[in-house]
């Protein structure tokens, strides 16, 4: 063998190995901080893809930061205290600036950053009012944006037409220019939790004009109301705490794709008996609201988050008012703790939910002199001893984890969505 194919090999091996650590990172990211209460579907960023020039090899990388040798295309200037951007060589693919002091973003730092496909600025102290003006709009290669914790105000615009995946949490935001997002058609992922937007923002832009947006996030804003227009793309709707009071009939028709929705910690009072009445939903979180009534259980659902509401009675005629024999609903997990129950639900719903697995009633908000006290905390289905087989494993390293935490980490939920 050629001393020339000896390197490739080794390059290649190279390569790879750099690329699943940061694969391996991006994952750590989203599981410890943004929400480890659900190991599930949302927060899953599929990684970019990257052409590795190996004709073309340039070794330029700017002198504060790390381009490896092995991986040219990557310049790491991450934990560096920068307070500047340097110059980015036409090379680089994916550039990492996160954890530094970086509060502006120059044009002539990113004058030749033509081939950027991959951008993390997160945890800096950039401001809207030094960005710029059209300091994104030769990326015309640029997929993923991470900017998050940083001090902008507003969402910037415009952004390069390329961009997939934008991910601006943890700022202060509180202006979403129309023109800043209308054009992104190719956006699939949008992430605008803990942020100060309200209805007013969101009035009027266009959100639907991103017909490939699969999830979109707006989780602690200021919401009063469901953000209007949302593209029938959508798959993961996130918009746990604001302040949503109302969800008007037939809201959700407009999104028949949707697989998860979170609205933990809102006001709402109540909800249209047939909202979630969507073909594919599967995961439904309606946690810490003030519903007194439970509603109408799709098929396809199967993990129910209903706890710290004012609900009273677990009606299973109007979860579940019919039935259908070769048509099982798929539901195997209630979260249904911190409410008003004074009894289990009907041993009828076992019939109707004959897939549920468990049902974590916890403590009611029952007054302590009160006689009628539930007295299950976890109500757990005996298992068949196929389905025993099946899930062996399973419950030998998850069964303590799910009683502490009152939740199921459910093996037959697909945690990706690509
Ligand atoms: C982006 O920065 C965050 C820190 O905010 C880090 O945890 C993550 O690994 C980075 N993502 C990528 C793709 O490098
Ligand atoms: C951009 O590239 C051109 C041609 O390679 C070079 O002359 C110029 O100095 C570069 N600009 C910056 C800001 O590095
Ligand atoms: C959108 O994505 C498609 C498929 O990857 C690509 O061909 C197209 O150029 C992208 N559009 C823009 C504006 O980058
Ligand atoms: C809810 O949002 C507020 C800010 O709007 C934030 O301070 C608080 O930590 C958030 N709570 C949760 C449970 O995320
Ligand atoms: C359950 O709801 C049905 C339909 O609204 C009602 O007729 C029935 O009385 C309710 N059952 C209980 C136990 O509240």
């Amino acid at each position: 063998m050629g001393i020339l194919s000896q390197l490739l090999i080794i390059f290649l091996l190279f390569g790879i190995t750099v690329f699943c650590q940061y694969e391996a990172d991006f994952e750590d990211e989203y599981e410890n901080e943004i929400d480890n209460e659900y190991p599930s579907i949302f927060h899953h960023i599929p990684s970019v893809e990257y052409v590795f020039p190996y004709s073309t090899i340039s070794t330029e990388c700017a002198k504060e930061c790390f381009c490896p040798p092995t991986y040219p295309v990557a310049m790491y200037c991450d934990h560096r205290k920068l307070q500047t951007i340097p110059i980015i060589p036409s090379h680089i693919q994916q550039l990492y600036l996160q954890y530094n002091d970086i509060e502006a973003l120059p044009l002539e730092s990113f004058a030749n950053a033509t081939a950027l496909k991959d951008m993390n600025l997160s945890h800096n102290k950039i401001k809207s009012h030094m960005i710029d003006s059209g300091v994104f709009t030769k990326l015309s290669n640029l997929v993923q944006l991470h900017l998050e914790y940083n001090q902008l105000e507003e969402v910037p615009s415009p952004l390069p037409r390329s961009l997939e995946r934008l991910i601006l949490g943890f700022n202060q935001i509180s202006r979403l220019p129309s023109q800043a997002v209308e054009g992104l058609v190719n956006m699939t992922m949008l992430d605008l939790c803990n942020n100060y937007l309200d209805d007013s923002q969101l009035k009027g832009i266009h959100l639907s004009n991103m017909g490939n947006l699969m999830q979109i996030n707006l989780c602690s804003n200021r919401l009063q109301s469901m953000p209007p227009e949302l593209p029938d793309s959508l798959m993961y709707l996130s918009l746990e705490n604001n302040s949503i009071s109302f969800i008007p009939y037939n809201y959700f028709q407009k999104l028949p794709n949707l697989i998860a929705l979170r609205m933990s910690y809102n006001n709402l009072e109540e909800v249209p008996y047939n909202a979630f009445n969507l073909p594919h939903l599967i995961e439904l979180n309606l946690g810490h609201n003030k519903l007194k009534q439970v509603f109408y259980i799709p098929r396809t659902l199967q993990h129910l988050y209903i706890e710290d509401n004012d609900i009273e009675v677990m009606n299973i005629t109007l979860m579940c008012p019919s039935m259908d024999a070769l048509n099982f609903r798929h539901l195997t997990y209630i979260r249904v703790d911190q409410n008003k129950l004074t009894a289990p639900i009907s041993t009828y719903a076992f019939f109707c939910f004959p897939h549920i697995r468990s049902i974590y009633y916890g403590e009611q908000k029952i007054p302590a002199n009160q006689q009628t006290r539930l007295r299950t905390p976890v109500f757990r289905r005996y298992l068949t001893p196929e389905e025993f087989d099946e899930m062996e494993d399973d419950y030998q390293e998850q069964d303590q984890d799910h009683s502490l935490r009152g939740r199921d980490e459910d093996d037959d939920f697909d945690p990706y969505f690509y």
